[in-house]
């Protein structure tokens, strides 16, 4: 009978081990330490710059299929989330595992926005930031400024602490983005309206003028919180990693989500919705795509929106946008920028370059356009998307925190520096190599 294991012949020694696979298809990296030349031999690594073929936890939150362009929050499918759940049902789904019954829905959502509020010095903190901040600097740096008012938070094994926290920070992210989008018009910040969902009071924080009562668009409202639902988690993502690998040295959640926030901000992650639009900007009409195209086939440029580390199929947030564009469209007006993107995606699509590299629209390349025709500006978008993930990141983080096998994240590497070398009196010491190729490589 098959055995599930793997042989492995080191033909330095030709000696054979035999290691475990697990989970139908995993290997422990730490099982090939047992291979080695002589007993001082350090053993084996595995070297994966960037994980590219190493998982770093167990999870139950999501599962992708990248091959299948399939995407599920704990079990349910995302096209089903997304057309029957609103943002904070998902949430809990998210953080807790089920989706709740009718009863604690209600709690949860009570539960949620009665930690809408923030402390007065939080407003007056962000009223330190320059007047041209970028609102998710000024998010990045108000996530972490939470774990100063919070000092409770430090509790991370008390599970009533970490529930406490979670509930905090999904509602105060709103009110978070809200100010820092306020401030970096001019505005004066609207305090939360409790009366309204979840995304109507978001709406409201940002848009709200001299009106006693704001009302969100209902058409708006919904689209706005199916984009949450599809922003709710997205496992081991770059920020999701960030989170888990700084709450691996146990600081308090606000200050891990401080580095989960940092790192979607990076073009990369987050803001790459933001260079799409850029990017459709720059082409302008739909005679300029081909020559577009040419750029980024000849590595001049690269199509933001456009591949994944995990879809090698059709992102399945982006269908889901695509379809929804029009429906905020019939509210806002046509955003023109979609007639470029629909054409660049057709073209890209039956390109020898796009289908060889397997490149498909991600979530990023429709919803930049839904974001811009319902007012927000380019600098809005990363932090659109921190809202939501949010979520993700607090049941990502509770996980590893619950996980008996992790421990603090600290990679191998492999040293390729010099060897030992001694110390010379600063007069007797060569002048230094400043050509380019030396310097870019010491910093
Ligand atoms: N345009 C043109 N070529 C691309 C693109 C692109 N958007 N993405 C990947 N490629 C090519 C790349 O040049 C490389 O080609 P080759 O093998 O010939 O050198 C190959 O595809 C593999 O690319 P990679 O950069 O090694 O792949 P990765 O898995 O490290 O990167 C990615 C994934 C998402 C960073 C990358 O596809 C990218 O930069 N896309 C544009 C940015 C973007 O849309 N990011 C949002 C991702 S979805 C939201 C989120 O989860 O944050």
């Amino acid at each position: 009978m098959a055995k599930d294991t793997l042989t492995i012949t080191d033909n330095r020694t030709s000696k054979q081990y035999e290691i475990a696979i697990e989970e139908g298809g995993v290997i422990r990296a730490s099982d090939l330490r047992q291979i080695r030349t002589s007993p001082k031999d350090f053993g084996l690594m595995s070297y994966d710059p960037a994980f590219m073929n190493t998982a770093s936890c167990r999870s139950k939150v999501t599962f992708i299929d990248g091959d299948e362009g399939i995407l599920r929050y704990r079990g349910y499918p995302i096209e089903e989330l997304a057309e029957k759940c609103d943002y904070l049902e998902v949430a809990y789904l998210v953080v807790k595992g089920e989706l709740p019954d009718a009863d604690h829905l209600a709690r949860w959502k009570n539960n949620v926005t009665i930690h809408t509020m923030v402390h007065e010095n939080i407003k007056r903190f962000m009223e330190g930031y320059r007047y041209d901040a970028h609102p998710m600097g000024m998010l990045l740096g108000t996530v972490g400024a939470l774990s100063t008012f919070y000092p409770d938070a430090a509790s991370i094994y008390d599970l009533e602490s970490r529930r406490l926290q979670t509930r905090r920070l999904i509602g105060k992210m709103p009110t978070l983005a809200a100010f820092a989008y306020r401030h970096s018009r001019g505005l004066p910040y609207v305090y939360p309206d409790n009366d309204l969902s979840y995304t109507g009071n978001f709406l409201a924080m940002l848009f709200k003028m001299t009106e006693l009562k704001y009302r969100p668009n209902p058409v708006l409202e919904k689209a706005l919180d199916v984009l949450f639902i599809l922003h709710a988690d997205h496992e081991q993502n770059c920020s999701a990693n960030a989170m888990r690998a700084v709450g691996s040295s146990h600081p308090d959640p606000f200050s891990a989500a401080a580095a989960a926030v940092a790192a979607l901000y990076g073009p990369l992650h987050g803001g790459a919705n933001e260079q799409a639009i850029r990017s459709l900007m720059e082409i302008g009409s739909v005679s300029n795509i081909p020559g577009f195209i040419k750029k980024v086939k000849e590595g001049e440029r690269r199509l933001m929106g456009f591949g994944h580390r995990v879809y090698k199929n059709y992102d399945p947030r982006a269908k889901i946008l695509k379809k929804m564009a029009n429906q905020v469209f019939e509210v806002t007006g046509k955003n023109p920028l979609i007639d470029i993107a629909v054409e660049l995606e057709r073209i890209a699509l039956q390109d020898d370059y796009f289908i060889s590299h397997k490149l498909y629209p991600n979530v990023d390349f429709y919803s930049g356009i839904i974001y811009q025709a319902m007012g927000f500006p380019m600098t809005m978008f990363p932090v659109l998307f921190a809202i939501p993930r949010t979520s993700g990141w607090m049941a990502q983080w509770a996980e590893m925190v619950r996980d008996q096998e992790q421990k603090i994240a600290r990679p191998r590497q492999v040293y390729v520096g010099e060897g030992e070398r001694h110390w010379i009196p600063i007069e007797r010491r060569p002048k230094p190599d400043m050509r380019e190729e030396a310097v870019s490589e010491a910093i």
